[in-house]
């Protein structure tokens, strides 16, 4: 069981994104402490503010934020960092060779329950000499050079794709190091296990009804057979059931807030999670085209996602052209 950057090295891995990949795992690994100490640590609970996309804060939002933003600034590879806790993004080294996005800690509703939670993560390069902007970050989730998550469960992994293939690495506490468990991750075709949060059904435009109903309707209905449903209310940990044994994650368009295209942001979570999910062999769409094809217009902005199974998600997204 190889160590992470044992393994990058060997694989050909520019020493500078060693670099930066090993110092996510470092905050990664403190902020997993953290976790771990629970109530202990007095990390639970809401830090009584709003973040730009104007969700409650919580404490450990913050906390898991500022570790980030810390290790990142202090690494010396990273021009400029963008977070989804942040309204604007944040310069670093001028020499810097990479940008950061990233979502410090997806799911953060279950922290109180002692659930599952992760920090997503996508890196591009910067261009070199000019001033860093926002509009640097601008870039299609295709030339993402690599992106991840580590995931807080009962084992804390390190899930990373550098362009060839997804390896996953479990924390060896006793070393504390992230090594290498599983180097050849693939998401099987076809599925029997879709996750989307049911309770806004209702809401859903007409094809994405029409798709779920025909999933409820099992062996009888026009799909022929019968569906399991999955819902962890922490986009990382369902992408993490589908890395490992296939599945179909989806969070549409709405109209409880009809101005807003999704939920999920394209540069903290569909990027992320579209790149890990295409190198295992699954798709990753909106409602009309591959999620790492799209020219990002902003930051902060939100995708509808459709992402597992490569033949469930064509399904899906058939349902959505042909109406
Ligand atoms: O980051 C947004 C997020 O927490 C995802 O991790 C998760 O999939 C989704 O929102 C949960 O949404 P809902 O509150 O509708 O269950
Ligand atoms: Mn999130």
């Amino acid at each position: 069981m190889q160590p992470l950057r044992q393994y990058l090295a060997t694989n050909n891995i520019e020493p500078s994104l060693i670099t930066l990949i090993d110092v996510l795992a470092i905050a990664c690994k403190d902020i997993a402490f953290r976790l771990q100490q629970g109530a202990m640590s007095g990390i639970l609970g809401s830090a009584g503010e709003e973040n730009v996309q104007g969700e409650t804060q919580k404490k450990l939002d913050v906390i898991s934020n500022d570790l980030l933003k810390n290790y990142l600034l202090a690494s010396g590879v990273v021009k400029a960092l963008a977070s989804e806790e942040e309204e604007t993004i944040v310069s670093g080294n001028e020499a810097g060779s990479y940008l950061v996005c990233f979502d410090p800690l997806d799911g953060s509703s279950n922290i109180d329950i002692n659930s599952m939670v992760g920090t997503i993560f996508s890196i591009f390069s910067a261009a070199e000499g000019s001033a860093v902007n926002e509009k640097s970050f601008l870039q299609p989730g295709r030339q993402q050079l690599a992106a991840g998550y580590v995931l807080y469960g009962p084992s804390v992994m390190l899930v990373l794709t550098t362009g060839d293939g997804v390896q996953m690495y479990t924390l060896d506490q006793r070393i504390g190091e992230f090594v290498l468990t599983n180097d050849h991750v693939v998401i099987p075709e076809e599925t029997k296990e879709f996750a989307v949060n049911m309770s806004n059904q209702r809401f859903w435009a007409e094809p994405k009804q029409r798709y779920v109903e025909d999933l409820l309707a099992g062996s009888e209905g026009p799909r022929a057979k019968n569906f399991n449903m999955r819902w962890m209310a922490a986009m990382v940990a369902d992408v993490h059931r589908i890395l490992c044994r296939g599945g179909i994650f989806t969070y549409p368009w709405d109209s409880r807030d009809p101005d807003k295209a999704g939920k999920l942001r394209l540069m903290y979570e569909a990027n992320p999670m579209g790149f890990l999910v295409e190198q295992a062999g699954g798709k990753a769409y909106t409602d009309k085209m591959p999620i790492l094809d799209i020219e990002p217009e902003h930051i902060h902005q939100r995708v509808p996602v459709f992402l597992g199974a490569a033949n469930e998600v064509t399904t899906c997204v058939e349902y959505h052209q042909s109406s």
